[in-house]
Protein backbone atom coordinates (compact mmCIF):
# COMPACT_ATOMS: atom_id res chain seq x y z
CA UNK A 1 0.00 0.00 0.00
CA UNK A 2 0.90 3.44 -1.09
CA UNK A 3 1.64 5.60 2.02
CA UNK A 4 1.62 9.52 2.34
CA UNK A 5 3.95 11.58 0.37
CA UNK A 6 4.36 13.79 3.52
CA UNK A 7 5.70 10.25 5.06
CA UNK A 8 8.81 10.37 2.44
CA UNK A 9 10.59 13.61 3.37
CA UNK A 10 10.74 12.59 7.42
CA UNK A 11 13.52 11.08 8.71
CA UNK A 12 13.24 7.85 11.01
CA UNK A 13 12.71 8.67 14.72
CA UNK A 14 16.15 8.61 16.25
CA UNK A 15 15.07 6.74 19.38
CA UNK A 16 13.00 3.90 16.96
CA UNK A 17 16.64 3.23 14.99
CA UNK A 18 18.17 2.99 18.86
CA UNK A 19 15.59 0.63 19.70
CA UNK A 20 16.08 -1.78 16.77
CA UNK A 21 20.24 -1.67 17.18
CA UNK A 22 19.77 -2.51 20.96
CA UNK A 23 17.14 -4.96 20.38
CA UNK A 24 19.86 -6.78 17.80
CA UNK A 25 22.41 -6.45 20.27
CA UNK A 26 20.66 -8.31 23.40
CA UNK A 27 19.24 -11.09 21.16
CA UNK A 28 22.92 -12.00 20.51
CA UNK A 29 23.22 -12.29 24.28
CA UNK A 30 25.27 -8.79 24.69
CA UNK A 31 24.69 -6.92 28.05
CA UNK A 32 24.07 -3.50 26.65
CA UNK A 33 23.69 -0.04 28.04
CA UNK A 34 21.93 2.35 26.53
CA UNK A 35 22.48 5.81 27.63
CA UNK A 36 20.63 7.46 24.63
CA UNK A 37 16.79 7.63 26.05
CA UNK A 38 15.66 10.55 28.24
CA UNK A 39 13.24 8.55 30.04
CA UNK A 40 13.13 8.93 33.73
CA UNK A 41 13.31 4.60 35.57
CA UNK A 42 12.12 5.74 38.45
CA UNK A 43 8.70 5.24 39.27
CA UNK A 44 6.25 8.04 39.50
CA UNK A 45 5.17 8.59 43.03
CA UNK A 46 2.84 6.47 44.63
CA UNK A 47 0.13 9.47 45.32
CA UNK A 48 0.10 10.34 41.73
CA UNK A 49 -0.85 6.80 40.70
CA UNK A 50 -3.66 6.39 43.89
CA UNK A 51 -5.48 9.31 42.67
CA UNK A 52 -5.22 8.17 39.06
CA UNK A 53 -6.77 4.91 40.45
CA UNK A 54 -9.17 6.83 42.77
CA UNK A 55 -11.24 9.41 40.20
CA UNK A 56 -10.77 6.02 37.64
CA UNK A 57 -13.39 4.11 39.49
CA UNK A 58 -16.00 7.44 39.09
CA UNK A 59 -18.09 6.27 36.05
CA UNK A 60 -18.51 9.71 35.39
CA UNK A 61 -14.30 10.11 34.27
CA UNK A 62 -14.94 7.31 31.54
CA UNK A 63 -16.86 9.82 29.46
CA UNK A 64 -14.84 12.55 26.67
CA UNK A 65 -13.11 15.05 28.38
CA UNK A 66 -14.23 17.10 25.98
CA UNK A 67 -17.33 19.32 28.02
CA UNK A 68 -14.06 21.75 29.07
CA UNK A 69 -12.00 21.01 25.76
CA UNK A 70 -9.27 23.00 26.64
CA UNK A 71 -8.74 20.63 30.14
CA UNK A 72 -10.97 20.65 32.90
CA UNK A 73 -11.16 24.15 34.64
CA UNK A 74 -9.98 22.58 38.12
CA UNK A 75 -6.48 21.26 36.04
CA UNK A 76 -6.20 24.70 34.12
CA UNK A 77 -6.61 26.57 38.18
CA UNK A 78 -3.82 24.13 39.09
CA UNK A 79 -1.36 24.72 36.09
CA UNK A 80 -2.55 28.60 37.27
CA UNK A 81 -1.50 28.36 40.74
CA UNK A 82 2.03 26.04 39.72
CA UNK A 83 2.77 28.55 37.28
CA UNK A 84 2.49 31.23 39.86
CA UNK A 85 4.19 29.48 42.60
CA UNK A 86 7.33 28.12 40.44
CA UNK A 87 8.18 31.30 38.16
CA UNK A 88 6.07 34.25 39.23
CA UNK A 89 3.84 33.90 36.09
CA UNK A 90 0.07 35.16 36.35
CA UNK A 91 -1.81 32.99 33.90
CA UNK A 92 -5.65 33.14 32.90
CA UNK A 93 -6.61 29.44 32.87
CA UNK A 94 -9.78 30.46 30.86
CA UNK A 95 -8.14 31.59 27.74
CA UNK A 96 -4.19 31.11 28.87
CA UNK A 97 -4.40 27.56 29.74
CA UNK A 98 -4.60 24.65 27.32
CA UNK A 99 -4.01 20.39 28.72
CA UNK A 100 -2.08 18.49 26.37
CA UNK A 101 -1.21 15.05 26.03
CA UNK A 102 2.91 15.96 26.82
CA UNK A 103 4.72 18.86 25.20
CA UNK A 104 4.90 16.70 22.05
CA UNK A 105 1.83 16.60 21.11
CA UNK A 106 1.71 20.57 21.86
CA UNK A 107 4.37 21.24 19.24
CA UNK A 108 2.60 19.22 16.32
CA UNK A 109 -0.74 20.78 16.97
CA UNK A 110 1.05 24.02 17.21
CA UNK A 111 2.17 24.22 13.57
CA UNK A 112 -1.01 22.92 12.44
CA UNK A 113 -2.77 25.80 14.42
CA UNK A 114 -0.51 28.47 13.14
CA UNK A 115 1.86 26.92 9.92
CA UNK A 116 0.33 27.33 6.52
CA UNK A 117 1.97 25.76 3.68
CA UNK A 118 5.16 26.29 2.15
CA UNK A 119 5.64 28.87 5.37
CA UNK A 120 9.50 28.42 6.98
CA UNK A 121 9.25 27.50 10.35
CA UNK A 122 12.98 28.05 12.24
CA UNK A 123 14.03 25.77 14.68
CA UNK A 124 17.41 25.25 16.52
CA UNK A 125 20.46 22.88 15.27
CA UNK A 126 21.15 21.06 17.06
CA UNK A 127 17.58 19.97 18.06
CA UNK A 128 14.56 18.14 19.20
CA UNK A 129 14.14 16.25 16.21
CA UNK A 130 10.62 15.95 16.58
CA UNK A 131 10.25 19.88 15.50
CA UNK A 132 11.12 18.77 12.36
CA UNK A 133 8.92 16.15 11.97
CA UNK A 134 5.96 18.22 12.82
CA UNK A 135 7.07 21.15 10.79
CA UNK A 136 7.21 18.46 7.59
CA UNK A 137 3.88 16.75 8.58
CA UNK A 138 2.36 20.41 8.89
CA UNK A 139 3.39 21.43 5.19
CA UNK A 140 6.38 24.27 6.67
CA UNK A 141 9.68 24.10 5.88
CA UNK A 142 12.05 23.34 8.43
CA UNK A 143 15.34 26.19 8.42
CA UNK A 144 17.85 25.41 10.88
CA UNK A 145 18.82 28.01 13.42
CA UNK A 146 22.55 26.89 14.49
CA UNK A 147 23.04 26.96 18.51
CA UNK A 148 26.88 26.92 19.03
CA UNK A 149 28.99 26.41 21.93
CA UNK A 150 30.59 29.52 21.98
CA UNK A 151 27.20 31.74 22.30
CA UNK A 152 26.25 29.55 24.97
CA UNK A 153 24.34 27.08 22.40
CA UNK A 154 21.41 30.47 22.31
CA UNK A 155 20.33 31.36 18.62
CA UNK A 156 22.29 34.45 17.30
CA UNK A 157 19.18 36.27 15.34
CA UNK A 158 21.56 38.58 13.72
CA UNK A 159 22.46 35.62 11.95
CA UNK A 160 19.08 34.95 10.43
CA UNK A 161 18.94 36.68 6.81
CA UNK A 162 15.83 38.77 6.52
CA UNK A 163 14.54 37.28 3.73
CA UNK A 164 14.24 33.99 5.30
CA UNK A 165 12.81 35.70 8.47
CA UNK A 166 10.02 37.37 6.06
CA UNK A 167 8.87 33.76 5.12
CA UNK A 168 9.15 32.31 8.61
CA UNK A 169 5.73 32.16 10.62
CA UNK A 170 6.82 30.28 13.63
CA UNK A 171 10.24 29.32 15.58
CA UNK A 172 11.02 26.59 17.99
CA UNK A 173 13.23 27.08 21.19
CA UNK A 174 14.00 25.16 23.86
CA UNK A 175 15.95 25.73 27.22
CA UNK A 176 17.18 23.54 29.29
CA UNK A 177 17.80 22.49 26.00
CA UNK A 178 17.62 19.11 24.75
CA UNK A 179 20.14 18.24 23.51
CA UNK A 180 22.84 20.45 24.83
CA UNK A 181 21.72 21.20 28.16
CA UNK A 182 22.08 24.77 27.74
CA UNK A 183 19.93 27.43 29.45
CA UNK A 184 18.53 31.01 28.61
CA UNK A 185 19.47 34.03 30.48
CA UNK A 186 16.96 36.02 31.41
CA UNK A 187 18.35 39.03 28.80
CA UNK A 188 17.71 36.21 25.87
CA UNK A 189 14.21 37.05 26.17
CA UNK A 190 13.67 40.54 25.11
CA UNK A 191 15.38 39.73 22.15
CA UNK A 192 13.71 36.70 20.93
CA UNK A 193 10.72 39.09 21.54
CA UNK A 194 11.85 42.11 19.77
CA UNK A 195 12.82 39.42 16.57
CA UNK A 196 9.00 37.58 16.97
CA UNK A 197 7.75 41.17 16.95
CA UNK A 198 9.96 42.49 13.76
CA UNK A 199 8.76 39.51 11.67
CA UNK A 200 5.47 38.36 13.17
CA UNK A 201 6.80 35.47 14.25
CA UNK A 202 4.87 32.99 16.66
CA UNK A 203 7.08 31.58 19.31
CA UNK A 204 6.97 28.15 20.89
CA UNK A 205 9.26 28.07 23.70
CA UNK A 206 9.06 23.83 24.50
CA UNK A 207 9.95 24.02 27.89
CA UNK A 208 9.53 20.51 29.62
CA UNK A 209 12.91 20.51 31.20
CA UNK A 210 12.50 23.77 33.01
CA UNK A 211 12.35 22.23 36.83
CA UNK A 212 15.72 20.20 35.91
CA UNK A 213 18.37 22.66 36.53
CA UNK A 214 21.38 22.69 38.79
CA UNK A 215 24.49 24.70 40.07
CA UNK A 216 22.49 27.31 41.11
CA UNK A 217 20.86 27.83 37.76
CA UNK A 218 17.58 29.44 37.79
CA UNK A 219 14.05 27.98 37.18
CA UNK A 220 12.83 30.18 33.81
CA UNK A 221 9.74 30.23 32.17
CA UNK A 222 9.25 32.08 28.57
CA UNK A 223 6.26 33.81 30.38
CA UNK A 224 8.04 35.71 32.71
CA UNK A 225 9.38 38.10 29.71
CA UNK A 226 7.22 41.06 29.31
CA UNK A 227 5.21 40.92 25.86
CA UNK A 228 5.71 36.74 25.75
CA UNK A 229 2.10 36.55 25.63
CA UNK A 230 1.59 38.50 23.00
CA UNK A 231 4.55 36.41 20.69
CA UNK A 232 3.81 32.96 21.75
CA UNK A 233 3.29 30.24 23.90
CA UNK A 234 5.00 28.00 26.47
CA UNK A 235 4.41 24.92 26.31
CA UNK A 236 5.29 22.26 29.32
CA UNK A 237 4.85 18.84 30.82
CA UNK A 238 4.80 16.62 33.81
CA UNK A 239 6.65 13.87 31.86
CA UNK A 240 10.26 15.21 33.77
CA UNK A 241 9.87 16.72 36.70
CA UNK A 242 7.13 14.06 38.04
CA UNK A 243 8.44 10.53 36.23
CA UNK A 244 5.30 10.73 33.97
CA UNK A 245 6.73 9.96 30.57
CA UNK A 246 3.75 7.34 30.25
CA UNK A 247 1.23 9.09 31.09
CA UNK A 248 0.95 12.05 28.11
CA UNK A 249 -0.22 14.72 30.31
CA UNK A 250 1.45 18.51 29.43
CA UNK A 251 -0.26 22.09 29.18
CA UNK A 252 0.48 25.14 26.59
CA UNK A 253 0.68 28.51 28.47
CA UNK A 254 0.21 32.02 26.99
CA UNK A 255 -1.31 33.82 24.18
CA UNK A 256 -4.75 33.71 23.86
CA UNK A 257 -5.01 33.31 19.85
CA UNK A 258 -3.08 30.37 19.56
CA UNK A 259 -4.33 28.89 22.79
CA UNK A 260 -7.57 29.16 21.29
CA UNK A 261 -6.18 27.40 17.35
CA UNK A 262 -4.31 24.57 19.41
CA UNK A 263 -7.44 23.95 21.07
CA UNK A 264 -9.45 23.92 17.87
CA UNK A 265 -6.99 21.56 16.46
CA UNK A 266 -7.43 19.54 19.35
CA UNK A 267 -11.03 19.33 19.48
CA UNK A 268 -10.95 17.76 16.02
CA UNK A 269 -8.27 15.47 16.65
CA UNK A 270 -7.56 13.86 20.05
CA UNK A 271 -10.50 14.98 22.49
CA UNK A 272 -8.29 16.17 25.21
CA UNK A 273 -6.66 14.34 28.07
CA UNK A 274 -8.47 11.29 29.88
CA UNK A 275 -9.81 13.27 33.32
CA UNK A 276 -8.59 10.83 35.90
CA UNK A 277 -5.26 11.21 34.39
CA UNK A 278 -6.12 15.54 34.89
CA UNK A 279 -7.00 14.90 38.56
CA UNK A 280 -3.96 12.48 38.76
CA UNK A 281 -1.97 15.71 37.55
CA UNK A 282 -3.50 18.06 39.86
CA UNK A 283 -2.44 16.19 42.54
CA UNK A 284 1.09 15.91 41.35
CA UNK A 285 1.47 20.21 40.95
CA UNK A 286 0.08 20.48 43.75
CA UNK A 287 1.77 17.57 46.38
CA UNK A 288 5.00 16.20 44.52
CA UNK A 289 7.41 18.73 44.46
CA UNK A 290 9.36 16.67 46.91
CA UNK A 291 9.95 14.11 44.04
CA UNK A 292 11.74 17.37 41.69
CA UNK A 293 14.19 18.01 44.90
CA UNK A 294 14.98 14.16 45.12
CA UNK A 295 15.36 13.62 40.92
CA UNK A 296 17.24 16.88 40.91
CA UNK A 297 19.60 15.44 43.67
CA UNK A 298 19.90 12.21 41.66
CA UNK A 299 20.91 13.63 38.38
CA UNK A 300 23.14 15.69 40.06
CA UNK A 301 25.30 12.66 41.74
CA UNK A 302 25.09 10.37 38.37
CA UNK A 303 26.09 14.15 36.23
CA UNK A 304 29.08 13.89 39.19
CA UNK A 305 30.07 10.48 38.37
CA UNK A 306 29.99 10.92 34.29
CA UNK A 307 31.46 14.08 34.43
CA UNK A 308 34.25 12.56 36.60
CA UNK A 309 34.49 9.48 34.19
CA UNK A 310 34.99 12.07 31.12
CA UNK A 311 37.61 13.95 33.12
CA UNK A 312 39.79 11.00 33.98
CA UNK A 313 40.33 9.72 29.84
CA UNK A 314 41.07 13.58 28.62
CA UNK A 315 37.16 14.84 27.78
CA UNK A 316 36.68 17.96 30.42
CA UNK A 317 34.46 21.24 29.40
CA UNK A 318 32.16 23.11 31.14
CA UNK A 319 28.88 21.57 31.34
CA UNK A 320 25.75 23.31 30.53
CA UNK A 321 23.43 23.53 33.77
CA UNK A 322 20.27 21.87 32.49
CA UNK A 323 18.34 18.88 31.40
CA UNK A 324 19.10 15.30 32.48
CA UNK A 325 21.64 15.31 29.69
CA UNK A 326 25.66 15.91 29.14
CA UNK A 327 26.14 17.13 25.53
CA UNK A 328 29.87 15.85 25.21
CA UNK A 329 32.73 16.80 22.76
CA UNK A 330 33.45 13.69 21.01
CA UNK A 331 38.17 13.34 21.19
CA UNK A 332 39.92 15.38 18.32
CA UNK A 333 40.27 13.41 15.29
CA UNK A 334 37.04 11.58 15.62
CA UNK A 335 33.34 12.19 14.17
CA UNK A 336 30.24 12.10 16.36
CA UNK A 337 29.31 9.03 14.68
CA UNK A 338 32.58 7.33 14.83
CA UNK A 339 32.78 7.51 18.56
CA UNK A 340 29.13 6.46 18.70
CA UNK A 341 30.50 3.55 17.48
CA UNK A 342 33.60 2.84 18.91
CA UNK A 343 31.46 3.16 22.39
CA UNK A 344 29.44 0.42 21.22
CA UNK A 345 31.57 -1.97 20.02
CA UNK A 346 34.08 -1.45 22.02
CA UNK A 347 31.89 -1.35 25.73
CA UNK A 348 27.92 -2.23 24.56
CA UNK A 349 26.99 1.40 26.10
CA UNK A 350 24.86 3.34 23.64
CA UNK A 351 24.77 7.36 23.57
CA UNK A 352 23.22 9.96 20.86
CA UNK A 353 25.45 10.96 17.91
CA UNK A 354 25.16 14.64 18.44
CA UNK A 355 24.22 14.46 14.31
CA UNK A 356 21.18 12.97 14.94
CA UNK A 357 20.16 16.40 16.28
CA UNK A 358 21.16 18.32 13.18
CA UNK A 359 24.71 18.78 11.67
CA UNK A 360 25.48 21.35 14.43
CA UNK A 361 25.55 18.38 16.55
CA UNK A 362 28.98 17.29 14.67
CA UNK A 363 31.80 16.90 16.78
CA UNK A 364 29.36 15.86 20.17
CA UNK A 365 27.26 12.73 21.55
CA UNK A 366 24.33 12.84 24.38
CA UNK A 367 24.81 11.38 27.38
CA UNK A 368 21.58 10.63 28.82
CA UNK A 369 21.56 9.91 32.79
CA UNK A 370 17.79 8.35 33.07
CA UNK A 371 19.34 4.79 33.80
CA UNK A 372 19.75 3.30 37.16
CA UNK A 373 22.89 4.22 39.54
CA UNK A 374 24.36 0.73 38.81
CA UNK A 375 24.07 0.73 35.18
CA UNK A 376 25.53 3.78 34.84
CA UNK A 377 28.22 3.38 37.55
CA UNK A 378 28.76 0.08 34.73
CA UNK A 379 28.99 1.74 31.61
CA UNK A 380 31.61 4.21 33.30
CA UNK A 381 33.81 1.46 34.53
CA UNK A 382 33.72 -0.11 30.96
CA UNK A 383 34.39 3.47 29.42
CA UNK A 384 36.94 4.31 32.13
CA UNK A 385 38.73 1.12 31.13
CA UNK A 386 38.07 1.33 27.11
CA UNK A 387 39.52 4.59 26.92
CA UNK A 388 42.45 4.75 29.73
CA UNK A 389 44.30 1.94 27.53
C1 LIG B 1 12.61 19.19 23.87
C2 LIG B 1 11.53 18.20 24.15
N1 LIG B 1 10.26 18.55 23.92
C3 LIG B 1 9.26 17.70 24.15
C4 LIG B 1 9.50 16.43 24.63
C5 LIG B 1 8.34 15.52 24.84
O1 LIG B 1 7.85 15.63 26.12
P1 LIG B 1 6.42 15.09 26.51
O2 LIG B 1 6.64 13.79 27.22
O3 LIG B 1 5.85 16.13 27.39
O4 LIG B 1 5.63 14.92 25.27
C6 LIG B 1 10.80 16.01 24.88
C7 LIG B 1 11.06 14.66 25.35
O5 LIG B 1 12.13 14.12 25.32
C8 LIG B 1 11.84 16.93 24.63
O6 LIG B 1 13.12 16.58 24.84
Amino acid sequence: MKTAERLTKIPPYLFMELRKKIARAKADGIDVISLAIGDPVEATPGGIVEELCRTAKDPENHRYPTDEEKGMMSFRREIARWYGERYGVSLDPAGEILGLIGSKEGCHHFVLARVNPGDIVLMTDPGYPAYRSSILMGGGEPWPVPILAENGYLPDFRDIPSEIAGKASAIFLNYPNNPTGACARKTFFPDLIRFARDYDIAVCYDNPYSEIVFDGQERLSFMQAEGAKEVGVELNSLSKPYNMTGWRIGMAVGNPDLIAAVSKVKENTDSGVFNPIQYAGIHALRNESGNIDRMIALYGRRRALVLGTLAKIGIKFDPPRGTFYLWVPVPKGMSSIEFTNRLFEKTAVVVAAGTAYGKYGEGYIRISLTVPDDRLKEAMQRIGREFSK
